[in-house]
């Protein structure tokens, strides 16, 4: 299967017969047929839950308190029967608890984004790190990229698996990396206009600040050497892809994955249909469950986002419950392998605010559905005596002077509609509220607990 990227010569098609190094075919894994798969699931699922249950004590009490064993598990839908993993169970065996092989054994360590309580550590051995790359250079296949392509990271590198992650990724595919990392936002400018990369990793907020810096040093981002932007790490929207395709002149590809899991490239979107990450199957294995209940549901029903790794040696994850929330659908560009739909909400970053449930995501679709809104928003919450209250900052793209003095109602108005809660409007100038270099902050929530 080949990728035709937007527009472009010289870029995805010509290239796709490979270089020296990396491979430009898709694995065989991405052709093979749904029953194939089952099959390679299965074998593959059994090896897991003996592995996680003879080497890792947290899942043989956990199996052994529901009454199961992995020899249990003869059908991929016995998987249900077994117990869930929580970042909780990760959390009460930090540092390395939850590693199913001795210490020499590990290549690396990363640790999760966390903000709360204690991180979680996860460990990779040799092999583990070989699939990774091998997932992320698939993913960025998937994206249209091709080996020759040059690629700049600007997820960061260190502890936070999104910049080696891709970094490595990218090598096995054969492209030359540009390691940027997060920050220095004027110098990853200066780097993308000297050495003219193709294809950028980044998460989808820092690219908006990336973006705002090519303007301010008289720049117009279409006329850059990009043409592919993969974008992940955090939740972003349809109209948050329309305006930086729009803005950039790239395709905007969704890359989705997380630490516990093993870091970006669990799953990528086809830049042919970009129509919802395909799930790389062969090494992860999804389901949706009811998040109040924990029942499983069937394909194409909401809930979250529960994964088990099928070839993970050092920290195997048997049923973790990611807290995305999500439904899968079909295979399009890749028939055999599951697609999620975009993640555009995680339970913990849900408000409830007088008893609505909101998203980040829904008040970004509606900023970005009016004109003379800029795509920066901020939203916080307080507490006025017994009443929660929302107020949505956002930035307007010129002075807020001299714009369309019913815009704050217009907004609130469709907020009200959309979400149900009245909300207070305020429209700041330009540059007012604090930019993202990494995975953003959307939320202030000053309410006192
Ligand atoms: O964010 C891994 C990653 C790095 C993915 C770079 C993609 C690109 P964590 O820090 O463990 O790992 O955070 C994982 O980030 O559970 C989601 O809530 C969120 N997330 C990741 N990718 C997406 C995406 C990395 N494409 C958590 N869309 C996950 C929405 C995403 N949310």
């Amino acid at each position: 299967m080949t990728e035709t990227i937007r527009g472009q010569t010289g870029t995805g098609e010509t290239r796709a017969a490979g270089t020296a190094h990396g491979r430009a075919d898709p694995d065989p894994a991405e052709r093979m047929s749904r029953s194939e798969l089952a099959e390679l699931q299965l074998e593959r699922l059994r090896e897991t839950l003996h592995h996680a249950y003879e080497n890792v004590p947290c899942y043989r009490r956990k199996f052994d308190a529901a009454g199961v064993r992995p020899q249990d598990c003869r059908r991929l839908s016995d998987l249900a029967n077994f117990p869930t993993t929580t970042k909780d169970d990760l959390r009460e065996n930090y540092p390395v608890g939850m590693f199913a092989v001795p210490q020499e054994r590990l290549s690396r360590v990363h640790a999760s984004s966390g903000t709360t309580g204690n991180p979680t550590i996860v460990g990779y051995t040799e092999r583990d790190l070989d699939i990774w790359s091998e997932v992320v250079a698939r993913s960025i296949r998937a994206a249209g990229g091709r080996p020759g392509h040059k690629v700049h990271i600007a997820y960061g590198y260190g502890l936070f698996t999104g910049g080696l992650g891709a970094h490595y990724g990218a090598e096995r595919l054969g492209c030359t990396v540009i390691p940027a990392s997060g920050g220095m936002t004027e110098r990853q400018v200066r780097l993308i206009r000297d050495l003219r990369p193709e294809i950028i990793m980044i998460t989808p907020s820092y690219m908006l600040t990336l973006l705002d810096e090519f303007r301010r040093q008289g720049i117009d981002p279409r006329s850059t050497s990009l043409r592919i932007g993969i974008f992940g790490a955090e939740p972003w929207t349809t109209e948050m892809r329309a305006e930086i395709e729009e803005s950039a002149g790239i395709d905007a590809v969704d890359i989705y994955g997380l630490s516990e899991v093993m870091g970006p490239g669990v799953a990528n979107e086809c830049v042919t249909t970009k129509d919802g990450p395909h799930i790389w199957e062969d090494h992860f294995y999804p389901e949706i469950i009811d998040p109040a209940t924990g029942e499983s549901l069937p394909d194409g029903t909401h809930g979250e986002l529960v994964f088990t790794s099928l070839t993970k040696e050092a920290m195997p994850v048997i049923r973790y419950r990611t807290r995305d929330l999500t439904r899968l659908l079909p295979g399009t560009a890749r028939p055999g392998m599951r697609r999620m739909e975009k993640v555009t909400g995680r339970s913990d970053d849900m408000i409830l605010l007088r008893g609505v449930n909101i998203f980040p995501g829904q008040i970004e679709e509606l900023v970005l559905r009016q004109p003379g809104l800029s795509p920066h928003f901020q939203l916080e919450l307080t507490r006025s005596g017994r009443l929660d209250e929302l107020c949505v900052r956002v930035e307007t793209e010129g002075d807020p002077a001299s714009g369309d003095p019913g815009a704050s109602t217009t907004l609130a108005t469709s907020i009200k509609d959309a979400v149900g809660v009245s909300a207070t409007v305020e429209l700041v100038a330009p540059e007012t509220l604090q930019r993202s270099v990494g995975k953003s902050r959307r939320v202030v929530d000053l309410r006192e607990e």
